[in-house]
């Protein structure tokens, strides 16, 4: 199927339009319909969809990566534009979320999970559908549920925590997910945050659909978050893929950016504001 993904929100602006924000947003239009997988932080989302002529009232569905407030904070936004819209999530979505920083010496401690409550989001028209495994959302479209953490390279974010029953520990992000479409050319995957690690993310991918061939790879790595080690094991990985395309945005930072630019030449893209793919 013909199909054709523009990134709304990123952290960066590279097509003379828009505004840039710390969050992810992937508008995707096949030949069954339009999705919107993540929604930003909230500033820019609708900004951008109209300066990119994007129409946020086609959206059938939206997809949420994972319950950070720079992926889910533009819900209301766009619920209030499109009304009654199915929202798949995993069910963890709507965990209290936080960062503990260091900064000059000092800690604090950021709230970062999803800013609105369930009932708010339903009350503007979300129509919450939870999954926890690997679920096709639409005909050729899945969603990875939980992943599997398999390698021994990809560790987590040690700043990043959840508060279940009123206990902080470190955040093991059952919710992250991805996104993955079918198309003639092989999978195109779409990342959040990938949280799960990116490599574990792929290899979930491979071994749900039993398809190796992707022929792009986008959206958050966080590669810049973790460290260098990390980032080459996983780059390692990327070479041993059948991938055509690595297009990198939001959490996968400039240091990674500049270095996956470096390995993989023409097959690489920054997926900035505006940036399309098209199959
Ligand atoms: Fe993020
Ligand atoms: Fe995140």
């Amino acid at each position: 199927m013909g199909i054709r993904i523009t990134i709304l929100c990123d952290n960066l602006v590279g097509h003379l339009v828009g505004f840039g924000e710390h969050g992810f947003s992937a508008f995707i239009e096949t030949d069954r319909g339009t999705y919107l997988f993540d929604t930003g932080g909230g500033p820019s989302v609708v900004k951008n969809s109209l300066s990119l002529g994007k129409d946020l009232r086609t959206v059938q569905k939206i997809f949420l990566s994972h319950g950070h407030y720079d992926h889910t904070g533009g819900l209301p936004e766009v619920l209030k534009i499109k009304g009654r819209v199915d929202v798949h999530a995993h069910p963890h979505v709507f965990l209290d979320r936080i960062a503990i920083l260091k900064e000059d010496g000092k800690e604090t401690k950021r709230f970062v999970g999803i800013p609105y409550k369930k009932g708010y989001l339903e009350s503007l028209g979300a129509n919450f559908i939870m999954n926890t495994d690997f679920a096709e959302v639409e005909k050729g479209m899945f969603l990875t549920g939980e992943v599997p953490r398999k390698t021994s390279f990809e560790k987590p974010d040690s700043r990043l925590f959840s508060e279940i029953e009123g206990k902080t520990e470190p955040d093991i992000f059952l919710d992250d997910q991805s996104l993955t479409i079918e198309s003639e050319k092989g999978s195109i995957l779409v990342l959040g945050c990938a949280h799960s690690g990116m490599i574990n993310i792929i290899n979930h991918v491979i071994h749900k659909t039993g398809k190796e061939n992707f022929y792009a790879i986008l959206g958050g790595t966080h590669l810049d978050f973790l460290t260098p080690e990390q980032l080459e094991a996983s780059i390692q990985a990327l070479n041993e893929l059948d991938m055509g395309k690595i297009g990198v945005s939001h959490c996968t930072g400039m240091r990674a950016a500049f270095r996956l630019n470096l390995e993989f030449g023409d097959r690489f893209f920054y997926g900035g504001v505006g940036s399309v793919l098209e199959v």
